[in-house]
């Protein structure tokens, strides 16, 4: 049994090769179509790729990914803010500035016009950002945290940041973190680091939705990183059918009865209209 802390199988980065989209609209089969049709509660799994489409950088993909440029030992762990707060602050403000910046994709809005369709719809997240929040999709369980809810590192109250969008030079400069209001320890990013617990609420809730759901969307996640990655593998094992959205192969591959491979802002609006669904805001 795996630890719920924050965990990834680098070694199986070199499972994942990019492949050439297809075309989606020959991509999506009958019979999932009907699957979706009569699901009587979807589950959607999302990671970093359902944002790509808004600008946001992903974590691993070539080129654009964030860990491309940073290591994440450096950024991404307890340890880092513990050695260099002023570093790791500032490239989350940068990153925190990106989110607001960007606007919901296709996609994000498919997924939250797809509750108006099903019975019950539940929306589990990796992603940090808020983009499926204003794409309209309620009650989103976020299993790595929000850059939206910083708190104090010492104390653990809740830190309120200004509502303007923080003005950051590309790829993030050092800045100090604000004080807590409560006891004056160093405020930290609301998210989740590597050697960190995930919060326990609302993984066992995605863990709870995942064994209950009849059809399990994994979309735009590379499947690497650990307890999340393991969602999926839950819902099939009890019986749910899994269907993968994602440009290129991941170690998902194996637990999905459909894998349509391109742009979830692509795929997802073709796949919605094919089912008869509306897919607009
Ligand atoms: P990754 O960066 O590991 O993977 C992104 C996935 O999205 C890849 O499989 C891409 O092929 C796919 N992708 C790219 N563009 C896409 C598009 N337009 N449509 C669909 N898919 C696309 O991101 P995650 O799997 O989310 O943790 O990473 C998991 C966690 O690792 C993150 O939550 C983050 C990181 O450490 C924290 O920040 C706490």
């Amino acid at each position: 049994m795996r630890q719920p802390s924050l965990d990834t199988e680098i070694t199986r980065l070199s499972d994942a090769r990019t492949l050439a989209p297809l075309s989606a609209a020959t991509a999506i089969a009958q019979d999932l179509l009907i699957a979706l049709r009569q699901a009587k509660h979807v589950v959607v799994f999302t990671g970093a790729g359902v944002s790509a489409e808004s600008g946001i950088p992903t974590f691993r993909d070539a080129l654009t990914g964030l860990w491309e440029r940073f290591d994440a030992e450096d950024l991404a762990t307890p340890n880092a803010f513990r050695k260099d707060k002023d570093l790791v602050w500032g490239w989350y403000e940068w990153r925190r500035m990106k989110v607001l910046m960007a606007q919901p994709n296709p996609a994000h809005l498919a997924i939250a016009a797809l509750a108006r369709h099903v019975a019950k719809l539940t929306v589990i997240t990796q992603n940090v950002d808020d983009l499926h929040e204003r794409a309209g999709s309620t009650d989103v369980l976020h299993l790595h945290g929000s850059l939206h809810q910083p708190r104090c590192a010492s104390c653990g109250q809740a830190h309120h940041l200004p509502a303007a969008i923080p003005e950051e030079p590309e790829g993030g400069r050092r800045l100090s973190p604000p004080v807590c209001d409560h006891c004056g320890g160093p405020v930290r990013p609301g998210v989740v680091w590597f050697g960190e617990d995930l919060p326990a609420r609302q993984l066992h809730l995605a863990q709870q939705q995942a064994q209950a759901c009849d059809l399990f969307f994994t979309i735009g996640t590379s499947g690497l990183v650990y307890p999340a990655a393991h969602i999926p593998v839950l819902a099939k094992q009890a019986g749910a059918q899994v269907v993968q959205i994602n440009p290129s192969k991941t170690p998902l591959d194996d637990v999905c009865t459909w894998s349509l491979q391109g742009a979830a802002g692509t795929v997802l609006p073709r796949l919605m209209e094919s089912a008869g669904f509306d897919h607009s805001a």
